[in-house]
C-alpha cells in the first residue's frame, strides 16, 4: 500500500523540499499550510493534496488530518514542520510575540501529534511523527532566544511523546536545522540587518561563519534527514533530535 505523509508548512522552504523528496520516495503527500495558494502549487506539481490549516488551532489541525484520511484512506507519517521565527533580544519581546511563537511552534506540534496519534492508534499499525526543532533549540542563540525556547519545547514534547506513544508502535523524532536558505531565514536576515546596519547578505555570511562545513544549508539538506526519519531505516530510533547544521553545535 502506498504510504501517506502529511507535511505542515509544506508550501515553501524546508517543508516544500521535504514534500518533493517524500513524493520522490514514493509517498502520497498532503501539504497542510496556512497559505493555501502556495500549498496548492506545490501539491499540484507532485500529484499531492493541499489543505488549509492553522496548526496553532487544535480543531483546524484535527479537521485537516481528517480530510487527508478521507482522501487517501490512511496515514503513515506526520511531519510537524510549520513554524514561525520571531527575532530580537529577549528584552524586546512582548506578549503577542510569546503567544504566537508558542501557539504555533509548540502548540502546533502538540495538536499535530494528538491528531496523528489518534489516527495511528485507530489503524493499529503504528506510525511516525517527525517534528521541527532547531539548532537554536539545542543551545541558546543570541537574538532568537524566544524562538529558540519554543524549539527546546519541541525537543521536550518529542521525548515525552516518544515514551507515551511507544506502546502504540509510534515513533517520535525531531530534526534540528542550522540556518537553511528559506524565506524564513531571509526574513530574519533582513530584520537583523535593519538593526545592525549590515546588508542581509552580510548577515547570512555571518551565519555561515560559525558552520564547520562553511556554508548555510539548502532546504534539501534538511529534507534528506526528514526522508531518512520517515523511512523504515529509522524504525529503531525514537525520542531523538537529529542536528542538521553542518557542524555548528557539537552535542
Ligand atoms: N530556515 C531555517 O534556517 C530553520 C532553522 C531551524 C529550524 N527551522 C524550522 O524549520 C521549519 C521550517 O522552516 P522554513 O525556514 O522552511 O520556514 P518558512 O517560513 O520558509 O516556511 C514556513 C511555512 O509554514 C507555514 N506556516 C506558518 N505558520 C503556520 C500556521 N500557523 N499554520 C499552518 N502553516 C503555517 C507558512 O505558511 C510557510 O509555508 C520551521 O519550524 C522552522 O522553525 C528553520
Amino acid at each position: 500500500m502506498t504510504k501517506v505523509a502529511i507535511i505542515t508548512g509544506g508550501a515553501q522552504g524546508i517543508g516544500e523540499a521535504a514534500a518533493r523528496r517524500l513524493a520522490k520516495d514514493g509517498f502520497k503527500v498532503a501539504i497542510l499550510d496556512f497559505n493555501l495558494d502556495l500549498a496548492k502549487e506545490v501539491a499540484d506539481s507532485i500529484d499531492g493534496f493541499a489543505v488549509k490549516v492553522d496548526v496553532s488551532d487544535r480543531e483546524s489541525f484535527f479537521q485537516a488530518v481528517e480530510k487527508v484520511v478521507e482522501k487517501y484512506g490512511h496515514l503513515d507519517v506526520l511531519i510537524n514542520n510549520a513554524g514561525v521565527a520571531p527575532s530580537g533580544p529577549l528584552m524586546a519581546m512582548r506578549q503577542n510575540d510569546l503567544d504566537k511563537a508558542y501557539a504555533v511552534n509548540a502548540g502546533g506540534v502538540l495538536w499535530g501529534m494528538q491528531a496523528a496519534a489518534e489516527q495511528f492508534i485507530k489503524q493499529g499499525n503504528g506510525g511516525k511523527i517527525i517534528n521541527a526543532a532547531s539548532q537554536a533549540g539545542v543551545v541558546g542563540n543570541i537574538g532568537i532566544g524566544l524562538y529558540g525556547s519554543t524549539k527546546f519545547a519541541v525537543r521536550g514534547l518529542t521525548q515525552t511523546a516518544a515514551r507515551e506513544l511507544a506502546e502504540h508502535k509510534i515513533t517520535v523524532n525531531a530534526y534540528a536545522p542550522g540556518s537553511a536558505l528559506t524565506p524564513m531565514i531571509k526574513k530574519s536576515a533582513e530584520e537583523i540587518s535593519q538593526q545592525s546596519g549590515q546588508t542581509p547578505d552580510e548577515v547570512l555570511d555571518m551565519f555561515a561563519k560559525g558552520v564547520t562545513l562553511g556554508r548555510l544549508a539548502q532546504p534539501e539538506d534538511i529534507a534528506n534527514v526528514i526522508s531518512f526519519l520517515a523511512s523504515e531505516d529509522a524504525n529503531y530510533i525514537t525520542g531523538q533530535t537529529i542536528i542538521v547544521d553542518g557542524g555548528t553545535v557539537f552535542h
